[in-house]
Order: structure tokens, then sequence, then C-alpha cells
């Protein structure tokens, strides 16, 4: 049984979800730090993204991932900001659960791919068919974000503010029910 005394806030989703986004709006609105996985790597290896896969090859960067995530500061309540692939690793989803309540950002797929696609930040995106690759993506990993996630929030038609304000009221029912303590300041 992991132990989750520790209740952070964990953003997981698609690319495209608002994950890096919503997590400002919740950093504001609660005053938690945050910690964001892919800032992480990218300043590990003082590189972007495409650079690192270019560079390095995706192997590394998950392995790099998997290292910013086990190296969390456990003892305080944050917001931590994952990137699309982190449930690909049992390892990783292992150690997030440990830190407290995973939070879903979905939407639907239109929704999700042209916020993807608005900036080419995307190695796995860079393909001959852009679309058809993160559908086949996102239908692979659908089913391992709906299995681990505490809290589903349908991203498609709100804006980050939104649905900053819909993780608050639902983490405030799934605090009654779990006896949890995360802060939750209203603005
Ligand atoms: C990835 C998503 C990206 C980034 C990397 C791989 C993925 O983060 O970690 O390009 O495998 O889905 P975002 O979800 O923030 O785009």
């Amino acid at each position: 049984m992991v132990n989750r005394q520790f209740r952070s806030i964990v953003l997981i989703g698609m690319m495209g979800a608002g994950k890096s986004s919503v997590g400002r709006c919740l950093h504001h609105r609660t005053g938690l730090a945050l910690h964001d996985i892919d800032e992480v790597v990218v300043s590990k290896f003082g590189m972007s993204i495409p650079e690192i896969f270019a560079e390095h090859g995706e192997k590394k960067f998950r392995e790099a991932e998997t290292e910013a995530v086990c190296s969390l500061p456990t003892p305080e309540q944050k917001i931590i900001i994952t990137g699309g692939g982190i449930v690909l690793r049992n390892e990783n989803v292992e150690v997030l659960r440990h830190h407290g309540v995973i939070v879903w950002l979905d939407g639907d797929e239109e929704s999700l791919f042209t916020r993807a696609s608005r900036q080419r930040n995307r190695p796995l995106l860079e393909t001959t068919n852009p679309r058809k690759s993160f559908s086949q993506i996102l239908g692979a990993r659908r089913p391992l974000y709906a299995n681990i996630a505490d809290i589903r929030v349908d991203t498609s038609v709100l804006t980050d503010e939104e649905v900053a304000v819909a993780i608050l009221s639902k983490l405030t029912r799934f605090n009654r029910k779990s006896g949890s303590t995360i802060p939750v300041v209203a603005s």
C-alpha cells in the first residue's frame, strides 16, 4: 500500500491538456510550490526537449524524467506538473501516487490536438502525420491516465483559470472523503 500522506497536487494528461498553464494558475491560487518535471529535465541537459530527443534519444529523456520524479522533495505539499508520457513507467506512477492526489486533465481529442500543435516543441508529433500520431498516442495512454487518476477534469471548453477552479472544487470534495489537507485558497 502506498503512503499518500503528503497530498500534493499531481497534474497528468496528454500533450495539449494545459498542465503547465493550469499548474501556474493553481500555484497562484494555493501558494503551493510548483515543480515541473519537463523543466527539471531541460535544465539537467541544458537544452530543449526537441534537442534532447534529437541528440540523446527518447530513452535517455525517459530516464531523466524518472530521475526527476524520484528526486521531488517529499515532505512539502506542492503542485507537480508532469509530461504527457509520465504514465509510461510504473515507477513514475508509484512515486507520484505517493506524493498526492492525481488530477487528470482530459479533453476531447480535437481540442487537445489543436492545443498541442500550436507550438512545435513536441518531438513525438514531428512525424509525417502528426494528427494520426497524436491519435495513436492518445488511444494508448487514455486507459493509463484513467487507471491512475483520482480526479478527472474535462478541459475542452474551459479556460486555464476555469480548470484550476474546477480542480480546487473537486479537491475539496475529494479531501472531505479522504481526510486530506490540501490548502484551497479562493481568489
Ligand atoms: C511528452 C510530452 C511532453 C514532453 C515530451 C514527451 C509525451 O510534455 O514531456 O515531449 O510523451 O507525451 P507535455 O505533455 O507538457 O507536452
